[in-house]
C-alpha cells in the first residue's frame, strides 16, 4: 500500500494529467490503471531498471485486465537513438498494438524520452504514461512532454511533443538509485531554483545533507516543488515558443560539453551543472549579473557533490560550433538563456560569440 501521495495537476484542457509522487505508487495500479484505455500495453524499460521494478509493475496491471508485454533496452545515454526507437515499434508490432495501446516508460530520462517519442510515432500517437526511476526524471524529464532521442551531430535532435497520460513517480524506486545518478538529478532541481525561486534556493542550501540522505520528506518536497513549477510553465508555454526556454538555462553549454566529452562520460546533470556555471559567469561578463551569484549558485552545485568545471580537454571552439546547433537558436545566431542573478534567467537574443568564447577559455576563481 502507498503512503500519502502528493498529486500535482498539468492543466492542458483535453490533455491535461496529473503527477502522483508518494511511497509504493508504483504497486498500486490504483494510481494508474485509469490511463489505460485498451487491452495492449508495452513496458519499456532499461536492463538496469527493469530487473528490480519490471514485475512489480507487471503484477500490479494485472488487476488492470490487460495484457502487457515487455521492451528492454540497453541503459545508458549512448543507447538513445533510432536504433533503440526501433525496437520499441517491433515490441508494438508483435504486441499487434493498435491506437488504444498504451507504452509504459519505466526507467530514467532515456527510457522515457525513448519510449515517449516511440508512443509519439506509432500510429501517429497512442497514450503513454511515465514511470521514472530517477530523480532527474521525477524532477524534469517526465513532465511536459519533450520526447526523442540524440543523433550523432547533438543532443535531442530528433524528437517530439507528446504529454503522458499521467506521470507515476514513487520514491521508494530512488533507494536503489546510485549515488553519483541522485546528484546528477540534483542540477536539474538547483536549476528550478536558479531560474525562478529564490526561497527554493535557499532552502536547498540549507537542506543538502538531508536531501542527499534521501530524506523522504525533504525529497517529496524537492520533487513536488520542481514539478509545479514545471507544470505552471508547460500550461502556459507547452511549445516553447517563449518562457519554456528559460528551463534550458545551463543546457546551451551543458549539452555541447556532454556530445563533445562523448556521451555516457559525464552524466547529463553533471553537463548541466557545469553549463549552469558558464551560463552565470557569461551574464557577469556581459555586465547581466554579479560574480556573486555566481559564487553562490557554484557553492550549491558542489553542496551536491556536482562538478563545476568543464574538462580541461575541451576545445572552446568546437563546443562553441555545437552550441551554434542548439534548438534555441534562431537565424544562425546564438540564442542563450542567462540570467540577472538567482532566480531571474532570461532569454538573451544574439548572444556576443567572443565574449562566450572567453568565458569558455576563463580559469575559475
Ligand atoms: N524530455 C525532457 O524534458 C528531458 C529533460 C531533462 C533531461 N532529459 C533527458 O534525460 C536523460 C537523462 O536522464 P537520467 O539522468 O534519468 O538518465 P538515465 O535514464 O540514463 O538513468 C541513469 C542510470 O540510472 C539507472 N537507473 C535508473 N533508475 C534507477 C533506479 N531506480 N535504481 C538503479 N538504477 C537506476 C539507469 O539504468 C541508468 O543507467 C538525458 O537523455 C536527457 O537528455 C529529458
Amino acid at each position: 500500500m502507498s503512503g500519502a501521495v502528493t498529486e500535482i495537476e498539468v492543466g492542458l484542457d483535453a490533455r491535461r494529467y496529473s503527477i502522483r509522487v508518494g511511497s509504493g505508487v508504483l504497486e498500486d495500479s490504483a494510481y494508474w490503471c485509469d490511463a489505460i484505455r485498451g487491452r495492449h500495453v508495452l513496458i519499456v524499460s532499461d536492463d538496469t531498471v527493469a530487473p528490480l521494478y519490471a514485475e512489480r509493475v507487471r503484477e500490479a496491471m494485472e488487476g488492470c485486465g490487460v495484457d502487457a508485454a515487455m521492451s528492454v533496452l540497453p541503459a545508458g545515454e549512448a543507447h538513445k537513438n533510432l536504433d533503440a526507437v526501433s525496437r520499441v515499434f517491433d515490441a508494438l508490432a508483435e504486441l499487434g498494438a493498435t491506437r488504444d495501446a498504451c507504452v509504459i516508460a519505466l526507467g530514467g530520462g532515456v527510457v522515457g524520452d525513448i519510449a515517449g517519442f516511440a508512443a509519439a510515432c506509432w500510429m501517429r500517437g497512442i497514450d503513454f504514461i511515465q514511470m521514472p526511476t530517477t530523480l532527474l526524471a521525477m524532477v524534469d524529464s517526465s513532465v511536459g512532454g519533450k520526447t526523442g532521442v540524440d543523433h550523432a551531430a547533438g543532443k535531442n535532435l530528433i524528437g517530439a511533443f507528446h504529454q503522458p497520460r499521467v506521470v507515476i513517480a514513487d520514491l521508494l524506486t530512488l533507494a536503489t538509485l546510485p549515488d553519483r545518478e541522485l546528484r546528477a538529478g540534483f542540477a536539474e532541481v538547483i536549476k528550478t531554483a536558479a531560474v525562478a525561486d529564490a526561497a527554493f534556493f535557499s532552502w536547498l542550501e540549507a537542506n543538502a545533507p538531508r536531501l542527499l540522505a534521501r530524506d523522504t520528506d525533504a525529497l517529496t518536497h524537492a520533487i513536488a516543488t520542481c514539478c509545479r513549477f514545471k507544470a505552471g510553465v508547460v500550461e502556459r508555454d507547452e511549445r516553447e515558443t517563449g518562457e519554456r526556454a528559460l528551463l534550458n538555462f545551463g543546457h546551451t553549454f551543458g549539452h555541447a560539453i556532454e556530445t563533445q566529452a562523448g556521451y555516457g562520460m559525464l552524466l547529463h546533470g553533471e553537463a548541466v551543472a557545469i553549463g549552469m556555471v558558464l551560463a552565470a559567469r557569461l551574464s557577469a561578463r556581459l555586465g547581466m549579473a554579479n560574480e556573486s551569484d555566481t559564487q553562490r549558485l557554484r557553492a550549491l552545485l558542489q553542496a551536491f557533490g556536482l562538478p563545476t568545471e568543464a574538462p580541461s580537454h575541451l576545445q572552446p571552439d568546437t563546443l562553441l560550433a555545437r552550441m551554434r546547433l542548439d534548438k534555441k537558436n534562431r537565424a544562425g545566431t546564438l540564442r542563450l538563456i542567462l540570467w540577472r542573478g538567482i532566480a531571474r534567467a532570461e532569454i538573451v537574443e544574439r548572444v556576443d560569440e567572443a565574449t562566450a568564447r572567453e568565458t569558455l577559455l576563463q580559469e575559475p576563481a
